[in-house]
């Protein structure tokens, strides 16, 4: 069937609103009756260690799930972007997994990061949206991300059903390993369950994204923060506002701004502070008083009551829900998605082809 944009303007606002609907497909896909199904050789017992690999957007989603691998299995995680990691020959455990994430499942980098960990890992996983490319053929094991077709070159859905597919990874492992009983399991599964319709609720931040996107526009420089998992959520806040809208963005952890971009900071430069009541959250809100300290203009996102703790002298606020769990990240893109979709719109640029990008990079 042709692919059309469905009454939206761009397909990058069809994707964004698909996500409920795909999420719901990919969560379906692998957890049935309340327990994870996926292949049999995915049994974490005897890994030692995971490498996840990517580019761009994908490599993204592999360092927000680095942070589950850790915290949540127990399992010691790298991440690397392709183009590095293929040439930097780093000594691989026999007895690791590698994973590596690609939408179009034809990068070249990433595909070439495959070739070189294949005869060196113990297992190659790839977490691929289309499920006939070279990616999806070439590893062990491969695990549809089942996004649907994805037309913006900027990419949303298959990032976030990448990490509902990490998500489930990460729990098995903890499962697997002991990390985790069947009740506590249970409990993580019921949170990923439940993001389908948590997305629809961030969904509808739209228009309070659109309200701010006059302001954005005006910049020439943007900064994202974020700790934890929100860290990575904040480097793909940034590229996806870079990508769309041109404007020079740039993501850190919220821990760093100190020891370096603070001094960017005054009146002119937005603030994007992600800022879930998680166990950081007090550590991150600091972090945005520094900020506020040299007149930078904060747009807080948490959900009501940390914005209604911490919210005095910012600029703007958005309220997400609370709920998610471990996996709020994954919610967190939504409004990444819709400030750079926005900024964007305001400024009149190619928002489903952005200049000088390609959809999948099939060269070095
Ligand atoms: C290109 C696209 C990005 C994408 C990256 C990785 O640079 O413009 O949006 O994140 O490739 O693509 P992949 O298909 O491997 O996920």
């Amino acid at each position: 069937t042709a692919i059309d944009k469905a009454g939206h303007r761009h397909f990058m606002a069809k994707e964004i609103a698909e996500q409920p609907r795909v999420l719901e497909d990919v969560l379906s896909h692998y957890i049935k009756d309340g327990r994870i199904v996926l292949p049999e050789a995915l049994d974490f017992r005897e890994v030692d260690r995971i490498t996840l690999v990517g580019c761009g957007t994908a490599s993204l989603a592999g360092q927000v799930a680095r942070y589950w691998f850790e915290q949540i299995a127990g399992l010691p995680c790298e991440t690397d972007i392709a183009s590095e990691f293929r040439y930097r020959e780093p000594p691989l455990s026999d007895k690791s997994w590698a994973i590596f994430v690609s939408q179009s499942g034809e990068t070249a980098d990433t595909l070439a990061a495959l070739h070189y960990a294949a005869p060196r890992v113990a297992r190659t996983i790839g977490v691929v949206n289309v499920g006939t490319s070279a990616i999806a053929r070439e590893a062990d094991v491969a695990l549809p991300t089942l996004a649907g077709i994805e037309v913006c070159v900027a990419s949303s859905k298959a990032f976030t059903c990448q990490l509902a597919v990490l998500a489930i990874l990460a729990l098995k492992a903890a499962h697997d390993r002991g990390r985790l009983d069947d009740a506590a399991l249970g409990r993580h599964l019921d949170d990923l369950r439940a993001m389908p319709a948590l997305m629809s609720q961030a969904l509808a931040l739209s228009d309070d994204c659109a309200a701010l996107a006059g302001w954005l526009s005006e910049a020439s420089d943007v900064i994202y923060l974020g700790r934890g998992a929100l860290f990575p959520v904040a480097l793909e806040g940034a590229l996806k506002l870079k990508e769309l809208s041109y404007i020079h963005a740039e993501g850190y952890a919220s821990g760093e701004l100190k020891h370096g971009p603070i001094a960017l900071i005054d009146r002119n430069v937005p603030i994007v502070v992600l800022a879930p009541r998680d166990a950081l959250f007090d550590k991150t809100v600091s972090n945005m008083q520094e900020v506020m300290a040299r007149h930078g203009q904060v747009l807080l996102i948490s959900d009501a009551e940390g914005i209604a703790s911490a919210g005095s002298g910012t600029h703007a606020s958005l309220a997400m829900p609370s709920e998610g769990g471990v996996f709020q990240a994954m919610l967190y893109a939504v409004p990444m998605q819709y400030l750079a979709y926005h900024t964007a719109v305001a400024k009149g640029t190619d928002v489903d082809q952005p200049r000088n990008l390609a959809k999948s990079v099939t060269v070095e």
